[in-house]
């Protein structure tokens, strides 16, 4: 018997689908993720405010743990306009007085409860239909005084001290999307104007939040041709502070805040253009996203030095040679000795340095120079320098090494170094020795 063969109708590409099915592994990869958004309140006065709302609403939905940190500056400006009286701004920092400070609290109290309200809407045939979203705001953020900086009081300005990150954890464990004023309070019961960068950041590193979201009121970080540079790291977020000196005190903030999370463990901070449609799916459901993401630091290498690292050595060292802590080398000496250096290189640049001075016939080397940046300590990388110049040595026949110090003899005690009199040093070495200083030598046989 003869089956009669079903024809297949041919298939008709459908938009909504491919779409659809293609953002699918985006709607996995997100799930479960904590992700911080910040907003200023000029996004909660513009007339588009409705549609993020709704497309926050649909990422909660999807299952990404929220929090929302909100700025409030045009409603507190407007308040001042109304009651007269101006906020002022030194140095790009606002000083918040007594008057300034009920405007902030009304505001930031008024802009909360705008927002709780657009979150809890669920009408019928509107995105927020059957959305049910629990809200929770709560005093997440202790801040402390900036206090007086060149002789002026910012009054009530702050900057954040502590963020209770376990509090926000069990709200978003509830289901519930945090909600975060720029305001923090301090153990004296007073309350501080925060900026909401500085807020979401820190409450992104306390959270060890998987992403930070920022929205920003510009076009965004763009190169010389005003092409938008979609992925960058650090470094190159603050040369191009550095070469640019006419970017907004807002964006400044922004950028820092960026950089400081992103060095700080959160993976991925995103600056988005608020003023595009759908900005945070297009930016999170498609390949290429639409704003500027920032990546922690690729990679991290201990190298010998170039001559193109003398500037980022000069930096490292200049400090501490003010300091005492090391012998002052001039820009030409540490040309003509860049060979003896070793550096930590992160992100192309210069965080830590060591070098060594070889006395081949007598089978010692001097090791000078070493250091690690401020913002690098503790990390072990001066360890990790120590054991690459301990295999330099080894690697050029030295049995021993010996350092000089007046402030880090413990450190290199610590790490099997011991005491030793000056005048069994080589010679040559001997000659060169600043009596003044009065440096301990210490000395390890590898
Ligand atoms: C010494 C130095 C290179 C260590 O760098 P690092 O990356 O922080 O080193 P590590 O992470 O491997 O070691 C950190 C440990 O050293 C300790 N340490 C740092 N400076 C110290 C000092 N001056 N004396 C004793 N211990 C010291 C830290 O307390 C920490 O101890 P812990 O692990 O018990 O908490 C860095 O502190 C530095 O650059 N100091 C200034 C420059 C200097 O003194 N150089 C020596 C010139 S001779």
């Amino acid at each position: 018997m003869k089956v009669a063969k079903r024809k297949r109708k041919r298939k008709q590409p459908d938009p909504f689908i491919d779409w659809f099915r293609s953002s699918s592994p985006y709607i996995h990869a997100h799930r479960g993720k904590t992700v911080v958004i910040s907003f200023g309140g000029e996004a909660v006065a513009d007339d588009s405010f409705a549609e993020l709302v709704h497309d926050i609403a649909l990422l909660h939905g999807l299952g990404i743990r929220l929090v929302l940190v909100h700025g409030a500056r045009p409603q507190v400006e407007e308040r001042l306009r109304l009651r007269k009286v101006e906020m002022q701004y030194i140095n790009g920092l606002r000083v918040t007085d007594d008057a300034a400070l009920s405007c902030v609290k009304e505001a930031a109290g008024t802009v909360r409860v705008e927002i709780e309200a657009l979150l809890s809407m669920g009408l019928a045939n509107s995105p927020m239909a059957g959305a049910k979203i629990r809200v929770a705001s709560g005093n997440f953020v202790t801040a402390q005084p900036i206090g007086v900086r060149d002789g002026t009081d910012y009054g009530h300005t702050g900057q954040v001290r502590r963020v209770d990150a376990e509090a926000i954890r069990q709200v978003l464990a509830a289901g519930a999307i945090a909600l975060i004023p720029p305001l923090g309070y301090s153990p004296t019961g007073e309350v501080f104007n925060l900026g909401a960068a500085d807020v979401a950041s820190a409450i992104a590193i306390g959270l060890g939040a998987d992403k930070l979201i920022t929205l920003i009121e510009c076009k965004g970080l763009r190169d010389s041709r005003n092409r938008m540079l979609t992925n960058v790291i650090p470094q190159e977020v603050e040369a191009l502070v550095k070469r640019r000196k006419q970017l907004p005190e807002d964006f400044l903030q922004q950028l820092h805040s960026a950089v400081k999370a992103c060095r700080s463990g959160v993976e991925r901070t995103h600056l988005l253009d608020r003023h595009i449609d759908g900005v945070l799916l297009k930016e999170l459901f498609t390949r290429d996203g639409v704003g500027t993401m920032l990546t922690a630091e690729p990679y991290e290498e201990i190298r010998t030095a170039r001559i193109d690292d003398v500037g980022g050595i000069l930096e490292l060292l200049g400090p501490l040679e003010e300091s005492g802590v090391l012998v002052r080398r001039s820009r030409e000496l540490l040309e003509t000795e860049i060979e003896r250096f070793s550096v930590v290189e992160l992100d192309g640049a210069v965080i830590g340095c060591a070098a060594l001075y070889s006395y081949p016939k007598e089978g010692i080397a001097e090791l000078a120079c070493v250091a690690v940046h401020p913002d690098y300590r503790n990390g072990k990388r001066g360890d990790t320098l120590l054991q690459h110049m301990e295999n330099r040595a080894r690697s050029e026949s030295i049995g021993q090494l010996f350092v000089l110090t007046t402030q880090t003899a413990h450190w290199f005690r610590e790490r099997g170094f011991t005491a030793l009199p000056v005048k069994s040093l080589p010679i040559k070495w001997q000659e060169l020795y600043n009596y003044k200083r009065g440096s301990k030598v210490f000395v390890k046989t590898l």
